[in-house]
């Protein structure tokens, strides 16, 4: 195979293939509709950096909520918690994320519409979170609305998770998540970093 892009669409289906093999929280995902997968490989990681906050975590925010895969993992991770998700809920999205979270309906809100819009509305009912994903638009300006809007809902002690930190490295800075939450972090000492790699997590610190 000559083609690189086959070749790393090859790879990364490999990836994820050996991921979901090892994954003990795979039974989460079992018999639900996905056609992406953008957390395989992931809950090891987020279980053993989120485990100590995992019964006093209440309230989550996530903006990126596509299919519902994240979700699905934070409502059973977070099995006290009740979930607010933005998404555009693209219509190819939408069906699939209602079926796979059915169940989930007294502890699940669903916010459709641009990010902007929805968190602009989350701060005037004065909403607050435990813990927020970010993991929508990855267009710099939007992700530094997003990091910004967020942050403001996130209590003290609070934590937040964005991915896709080194995403497209060759990629014009206004195309990128990086540039954003480089700016972010650097406005913001009272993020104390917890994680920076693919995804990067912050605390927030106490006045
Ligand atoms: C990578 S996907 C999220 C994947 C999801 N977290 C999961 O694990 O399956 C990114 C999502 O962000 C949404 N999105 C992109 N731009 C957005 C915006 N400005 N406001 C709200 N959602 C947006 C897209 O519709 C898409 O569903």
């Amino acid at each position: 195979m000559n083609d690189p892009s086959a070749r790393l669409a090859q790879l990364r289906a490999r990836v994820v293939e050996l991921a979901r093999a090892q994954d003990p929280y795979a039974h989460i995902f079992a018999g639900k509709e996905f056609r992406r997968d953008f957390v395989a490989g992931r809950t090891m990681v987020w279980s053993t950096l989120f485990g100590d906050i995992r019964d006093t975590t209440t309230r989550v925010l996530e903006i990126g909520s596509k299919e519902g895969r994240s979700a699905l993992f934070w409502l059973e991770f977070f099995a006290r918690a009740h979930l607010t998700c933005i998404d555009l809920f693209r219509e190819d999205d939408a069906g699939r994320f209602d079926r796979n979270l059915a169940a989930y309906g007294p502890r699940l809100r669903k916010m459709v519409g641009t990010s902007i819009k929805a968190l602009g509305s989350l701060r005037e009912e004065n909403a607050v979170f435990d813990f927020i994903y970010i993991d929508g638009s990855h267009q710099r300006d939007d992700v530094m609305i997003d990091c910004l809007g967020a942050w403001r809902l996130l209590r003290e002690g609070g934590v937040m998770l964005m991915d896709d930190y080194t995403w497209m490295p060759d990629s014009p800075d206004a195309e990128r998540v990086a540039p954003a939450v480089d700016t972010f972090l650097a406005w913001h000492g009272d993020a104390e970093v917890i994680l920076k790699s693919h995804q990067v997590a912050v605390r927030k610190r106490s006045a």
